[in-house]
């Protein structure tokens, strides 16, 4: 039994750790110090807000050490690092706007936004009415001159930015005195785009009239898997007081340390970071355009984010590709979103950007024997072992 399960764990070190080429931009690695804090003492302790448990002292001063640096990376009055995901930042911050209305805007499923911040999610499970913003696939952007009728029309009670498909930045300036307008708040789901905007490389949603700033800690951000909740004094310090025990009972220090970590390696290192993904997603999607794949938005330059698009149509359309990556060991969605997140903190560049276009060429246009690009993808991987913007 034990061997069954070391050996599958194992397995997924070797496969996913070494061997193959992450384009997923959702996911990313930490840096081996942030990760080996996964599994320091902090990950068997419990602390509760009302000092029930006792034996809290370091789990204390490690909250306000993490948050401190939070609101500094971020530039934001109130952080808070307990949501255990993105998801639950999301539900977190769905629930303390529906107490001022039942109407909301954001980026409909369809134009790339979060599914489970629609029907079937979150706005479901709270009954709130939603309105999509007005979009431009084309451009992949949210139109403004339609979204602020609908806001006029509507009348939503707060509005959330932010995508999973988002290639870039959206129109919160433009929009916030629209919604202001009509009393609305504005918040951001920035899951996918974090380290992006802690790098100071993306927009900056809490200088543009979003009042928090929310979500993944895990995706273009190189922490361990969880949530982050960046808001300004009024909002934030409410938010903050209902978050336990409604939302987070067992915060998980451990993970905490180790995103108190990455904040910090963020801080010294982001913006060489986010600087480089954005170059490397512009490269790569360049890159793979001229190779013949359809990378959406050649005319804005692809992207301006930590992904570029590939457009097939639908996901089973995407499947297909997305398999046939697989086989080679290239790793994508069926969205075929390609993210540079990961690649980049390996410490890959542009020249490396060209060659994975050409492994994907290899393996889903000229329709090559997997086993074959499978060992070049090999050899390219194995050179880029470590983690770079990080401290050690
Ligand atoms: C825009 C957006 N928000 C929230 C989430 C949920 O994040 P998590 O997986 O951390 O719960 C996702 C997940 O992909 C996302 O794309």
């Amino acid at each position: 039994m034990l061997n069954e399960i070391l050996n599958l764990v194992k397995a997924q070190e070797k496969w996913r750790g070494k061997q193959c080429l992450n384009l997923i931009p959702s996911e990313n690695i930490m840096s081996p110090a942030a990760r080996s804090l996964l599994c320091s003492d902090f990950a068997h302790r419990y602390t509760a807000r009302d000092r029930f448990y006792m034996g809290t002292r370091f789990a204390d001063e490690l909250e306000q050490f993490g948050e401190k640096i939070a609101k500094k990376v971020f530039k934001a009055e109130v952080a808070d690092l307990r949501p255990l995901s993105g998801h639950i930042a999301d539900w977190i911050m769905l629930t303390y706007l529906a107490e001022r209305g039942d109407r909301f805007m954001c980026v409909s499923p369809e134009d790339g936004g979060y599914p489970g911040m629609w029907q079937n999610g979150l706005a479901g499970v709270l009954k709130l009415k939603i309105a999509a913003f007005p979009f431009s696939k084309k451009d992949m952007n949210v139109l403004v001159e339609q979204a602020k009728e609908v806001i006029h029309k509507f009348r939503p009670s707060f509005l959330i930015f932010g995508a999973s498909l988002i290639t870039f930045p959206q129109a919160v300036k433009e929009l916030a005195g629209a919604a202001c307008g009509v009393d609305a708040l504005v918040g951001y789901d920035g899951s996918h785009v974090l380290g992006l905007i802690a790098g100071g490389q993306f927009q900056d949603p809490l200088r543009e009239g979003a009042f928090a700033l929310f979500g993944s800690t895990h995706k273009s951000f190189f922490g361990p898997q969880g949530g982050i909740i960046l808001a300004d004094r009024e909002h934030g310090e409410v938010i903050k007081a209902r978050i336990c025990p409604a939302f987070v009972d067992n915060a998980h220090w451990n993970r905490i340390a180790a995103l108190t970590l990455a904040l910090a390696e963020m801080e010294k290192f982001g913006k060489a970071y986010a600087s480089q993904v954005i170059k490397n997603a512009k490269a790569l999607a360049e890159a793979l355009y001229e190779c013949g794949f359809p990378v959406r938005c050649a005319h804005r330059g692809f992207t301006q984010s930590h992904q570029a698009i590939l457009d097939y149509g639908s996901y089973d359309q995407g499947r297909v590709v997305a398999e046939r990556l697989q086989q080679a060991d290239i790793i994508v969605d069926c969205a075929v979103r390609v993210g540079t997140c990961e690649v980049t903190r390996r410490g890959m560049k542009e020249a490396e950007m060209s060659q994975i276009a050409e492994l994907m060429k290899r393996a889903v246009i000229d329709k090559e024997p997997s086993n074959r690009v499978k060992k070049d993808v090999a050899k390219l991987t194995c050179e880029f072992q470590n983690a770079e913007y990080c401290f050690a």
